[in-house]
Protein backbone atom coordinates (compact mmCIF):
# COMPACT_ATOMS: atom_id res chain seq x y z
CA UNK A 1 0.00 0.00 0.00
CA UNK A 2 1.13 3.29 -0.79
CA UNK A 3 0.08 6.95 0.50
CA UNK A 4 -1.01 9.81 -2.05
CA UNK A 5 0.01 13.13 -0.47
CA UNK A 6 -1.54 15.60 -3.02
CA UNK A 7 -1.12 19.37 -2.14
CA UNK A 8 -3.34 21.19 -4.25
CA UNK A 9 -5.17 24.65 -5.02
CA UNK A 10 -7.89 24.86 -2.24
CA UNK A 11 -10.59 25.92 -4.86
CA UNK A 12 -10.03 22.53 -6.85
CA UNK A 13 -11.24 20.38 -3.96
CA UNK A 14 -14.49 19.75 -5.23
CA UNK A 15 -13.40 18.88 -8.43
CA UNK A 16 -11.12 16.33 -7.05
CA UNK A 17 -12.87 14.25 -4.59
CA UNK A 18 -15.94 14.19 -6.77
CA UNK A 19 -13.62 12.77 -9.60
CA UNK A 20 -11.55 10.31 -6.75
CA UNK A 21 -15.50 9.37 -5.37
CA UNK A 22 -16.35 8.60 -8.69
CA UNK A 23 -13.45 6.46 -9.63
CA UNK A 24 -14.36 4.36 -6.49
CA UNK A 25 -11.88 6.38 -3.99
CA UNK A 26 -14.00 7.90 -1.10
CA UNK A 27 -11.99 7.77 1.58
CA UNK A 28 -9.59 10.71 2.05
CA UNK A 29 -8.07 12.71 4.96
CA UNK A 30 -8.26 16.32 3.78
CA UNK A 31 -6.42 18.87 5.86
CA UNK A 32 -5.77 23.03 4.98
CA UNK A 33 -2.50 23.52 4.60
CA UNK A 34 0.15 27.03 4.02
CA UNK A 35 3.35 26.13 2.38
CA UNK A 36 5.74 27.44 -0.32
CA UNK A 37 7.47 25.75 -3.69
CA UNK A 38 9.87 26.25 -5.78
CA UNK A 39 8.64 29.93 -6.33
CA UNK A 40 9.34 30.94 -2.78
CA UNK A 41 5.42 32.03 -2.51
CA UNK A 42 4.26 35.28 -4.07
CA UNK A 43 4.49 38.95 -4.23
CA UNK A 44 2.03 41.05 -5.03
CA UNK A 45 1.01 44.74 -3.90
CA UNK A 46 4.16 44.71 -2.14
CA UNK A 47 3.88 41.93 0.11
CA UNK A 48 6.13 38.88 0.18
CA UNK A 49 3.37 36.12 1.06
CA UNK A 50 5.72 33.23 1.12
CA UNK A 51 3.45 30.45 2.61
CA UNK A 52 0.45 29.92 0.31
CA UNK A 53 -2.78 28.72 1.25
CA UNK A 54 -3.07 24.84 0.02
CA UNK A 55 -5.40 21.55 0.74
CA UNK A 56 -3.45 18.36 1.62
CA UNK A 57 -5.22 15.32 0.66
CA UNK A 58 -3.94 12.33 1.73
CA UNK A 59 -4.95 8.58 0.63
CA UNK A 60 -4.11 5.71 1.29
CA UNK A 61 -4.42 2.62 -1.23
CA UNK A 62 -3.36 -0.37 -3.20
CA UNK A 63 0.06 -0.44 -5.10
CA UNK A 64 -1.75 -1.02 -8.35
CA UNK A 65 -3.98 2.10 -7.83
CA UNK A 66 -1.35 4.86 -7.00
CA UNK A 67 -0.76 5.75 -10.43
CA UNK A 68 -4.87 6.22 -11.26
CA UNK A 69 -5.30 7.90 -8.35
CA UNK A 70 -2.52 10.35 -9.39
CA UNK A 71 -3.09 10.79 -12.53
CA UNK A 72 -7.20 11.43 -11.37
CA UNK A 73 -5.89 14.67 -9.00
CA UNK A 74 -3.69 15.98 -11.85
CA UNK A 75 -6.05 15.84 -14.51
CA UNK A 76 -8.82 18.09 -12.30
CA UNK A 77 -6.30 20.06 -9.85
CA UNK A 78 -3.89 21.59 -13.12
CA UNK A 79 -4.38 24.74 -14.44
CA UNK A 80 -1.33 24.56 -16.22
CA UNK A 81 0.25 27.47 -14.16
CA UNK A 82 3.11 27.84 -11.25
CA UNK A 83 1.38 26.64 -8.07
CA UNK A 84 -1.00 23.66 -9.11
CA UNK A 85 0.78 21.65 -6.28
CA UNK A 86 2.59 18.48 -5.99
CA UNK A 87 2.09 14.99 -5.21
CA UNK A 88 4.11 12.92 -2.69
CA UNK A 89 4.16 9.45 -2.13
CA UNK A 90 5.43 7.18 0.18
CA UNK A 91 5.21 3.43 1.58
CA UNK A 92 2.56 2.43 4.03
CA UNK A 93 3.35 -0.74 6.06
CA UNK A 94 0.09 -1.87 7.98
CA UNK A 95 -3.72 0.04 7.90
CA UNK A 96 -6.11 -1.06 10.73
CA UNK A 97 -9.40 -0.78 10.70
CA UNK A 98 -10.59 0.20 14.19
CA UNK A 99 -13.87 -1.47 13.29
CA UNK A 100 -13.32 -4.87 12.39
CA UNK A 101 -9.38 -5.04 14.45
CA UNK A 102 -8.69 -6.58 11.64
CA UNK A 103 -5.41 -5.24 9.47
CA UNK A 104 -7.42 -4.70 6.40
CA UNK A 105 -7.95 -1.15 4.01
N1 LIG B 1 9.77 19.97 -1.96
C1 LIG B 1 8.65 20.15 -1.28
N2 LIG B 1 8.52 19.60 -0.06
C2 LIG B 1 7.38 19.76 0.65
N3 LIG B 1 6.32 20.45 0.22
C3 LIG B 1 6.41 21.02 -0.99
C4 LIG B 1 7.58 20.90 -1.81
N4 LIG B 1 7.35 21.55 -2.97
C5 LIG B 1 6.11 22.06 -2.88
N5 LIG B 1 5.56 21.74 -1.69
C6 LIG B 1 4.22 22.08 -1.24
O1 LIG B 1 3.38 22.11 -2.38
C7 LIG B 1 2.71 23.35 -2.47
C8 LIG B 1 2.54 23.71 -3.92
O2 LIG B 1 3.78 23.81 -4.51
P1 LIG B 1 3.94 24.31 -5.99
O3 LIG B 1 2.78 23.86 -6.80
O4 LIG B 1 4.23 25.77 -6.01
O5 LIG B 1 5.23 23.45 -6.40
P2 LIG B 1 6.43 23.85 -7.34
O6 LIG B 1 7.46 22.78 -7.17
O7 LIG B 1 6.87 25.25 -7.04
O8 LIG B 1 5.82 23.71 -8.80
P3 LIG B 1 5.34 24.90 -9.78
O9 LIG B 1 6.56 25.31 -10.53
O10 LIG B 1 4.28 24.28 -10.62
O11 LIG B 1 4.80 26.00 -8.91
C9 LIG B 1 3.59 24.30 -1.68
O12 LIG B 1 2.82 25.38 -1.20
C10 LIG B 1 4.09 23.42 -0.56
O13 LIG B 1 3.07 23.30 0.43
MG1 LIG C 1 5.50 26.86 -7.19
Amino acid sequence: MKMVKAIIRREKENDVMFALEAAGFAAATKIPVHGRGKQKGLVAEGMVYDELPKLLIMIVVRDEDVEKVCDIIMEKARTGKPGDGKIFIAPVDTVYTVSSGKKEL
